[in-house]
C-alpha cells in the first residue's frame, strides 16, 4: 500500500525522544503526524514538473515543505501523499535530500482531488498520532514557530485549528457573469475586519479529522471547512507572511527572496 522510505512506524506509535506519550486524560502530550498532500500538478505555475517537485533555491518544494514539519520537534512522522503515478519518485527524491533522522517518512500514492489524497493520507497513518496536521507541499516556507502553535492549540483542547492572517485587500462577493466576458455583478462587501485568509499547517485532533473525510463529501478547499460542515468549532492562530502559498509564477520570485533573505541571515 504504502512506499516507504524511513523504518515503518507501522508496528505502534513512534516516540520522539524527549516528548511525553499520548495520555488518555487529553491531548496534552499526544504524538502529532503530519500529511502533506502533493499530488497537484500546480497547472497555475505554468508548464513543467509536478508544483510539488519544482526546486526552490536548488531544493524541491515538497523537500521544503517536508522540512518544515520536520522541524517542530513535536513531529515524529510526516507522510506524503505524491502524485498518483509518482510515489517511488518521490520516494527517490526524498532518499536522496538531507532530512532529521528523528522523523519518519511515508509515501503513499494519492487521489485524482486534494480531499482525496489528504484522505488517503489520513489512511495510512499508524495507531498513536492522535493530533494530525494537514500541511499543503505548496507552502513551503513556513517557520516552525507556526506549527509549533497550531500544535499547541491543538494540545491546548481545541478539535481543529488554522494560522490565518488578516486581509490587505477588500473582498468583493461576486455573481458569476451572465456570458463569458460580461462583468461580473458585486453581491456583497464582508467587512475586511472580520475575514482571515487561512494558510496551513492546519491541525487537528484525529479523530474529528478522520470523521470530518468520512462524512462530508461537498466540495471544500481546506479540511477546517469539512470540519466545520461537522458542526465541531474551528479557531485561528496567527499565522505568519512566509507561509504564503506559492501558486503562480510571482510567488516563486518571492520564495527565492525568502530562503535569499532566510540564507543570508544565517550567515551573520
Ligand atoms: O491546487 P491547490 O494549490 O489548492 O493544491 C493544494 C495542495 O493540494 C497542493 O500541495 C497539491 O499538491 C495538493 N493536491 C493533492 N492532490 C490533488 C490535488 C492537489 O495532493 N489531486
Amino acid at each position: 500500500m504504502s512506499d516507504v522510505s524511513r523504518p515503518s512506524p507501522a508496528g505502534g506509535p513512534e516516540r520522539v525522544p524527549g516528548t511525553p506519550s499520548t495520555t488518555s486524560t487529553g491531548r496534552s502530550g499526544a504524538c502529532v503526524a503530519a500529511v502533506i498532500p502533493a499530488a497537484g500538478r500546480g497547472v497555475r505555475l505554468g508548464p513543467g514538473a509536478p508544483k510539488a517537485l519544482r526546486a526552490l533555491g536548488g531544493t524541491p518544494m515538497l523537500v521544503h515543505a517536508v522540512r518544515a514539519m520536520a522541524a517542530s520537534r513535536a513531529v515524529s512522522l510526516v507522510v506524503v501523499v505524491a502524485p498518483p503515478d509518482g510515489a517511488g519518485e518521490v520516494k527517490s527524491l526524498l532518499d536522496a535530500h538531507a532530512l532529521p533522522e528523528r522523523t519518519d517518512i511515508l509515501v503513499v500514492p494519492g487521489g485524482a482531488s486534494r480531499q482525496e489524497s489528504v484522505k488517503l493520507g489520513l489512511d495510512a497513518l499508524p495507531p498513536g498520532h492522535d493530533i494530525v496536521l494537514v500541511h499543503d507541499a505548496a507552502r513551503p516556507l513556513v517557520p516552525v514557530d507556526t506549527v509549533d502553535a497550531v500544535i499547541e492549540a491543538v494540545r491546548d483542547g481545541a478539535p481543529a485549528v488554522v494560522p490565518a492572517l488578516p486581509l490587505a485587500d477588500t473582498v468583493k462577493e461576486i455573481r458569476p457573469a451572465a456570458a463569458p466576458g460580461e462583468p461580473e455583478p458585486v453581491v456583497a462587501t464582508p467587512e475586511r475586519s472580520l475575514l482571515r485568509a487561512v494558510q496551513t499547517p492546519q491541525g487537528f485532533d484525529r479523530a474529528t479529522l478522520v470523521r470530518a473525510h468520512e462524512t462530508v463529501t461537498d466540495d471544500v478547499t481546506d479540511d477546517a471547512g469539512m470540519v466545520e460542515r461537522t458542526g465541531q468549532q474551528v479557531v485561528v492562530v496567527p499565522g505568519h507572511e512566509e507561509a504564503f502559498k506559492v501558486t503562480r509564477p510571482l510567488d516563486l520570485v518571492l520564495a527565492e527572496a525568502v530562503l535569499a533573505r532566510r540564507r543570508l541571515n544565517d550567515v551573520f
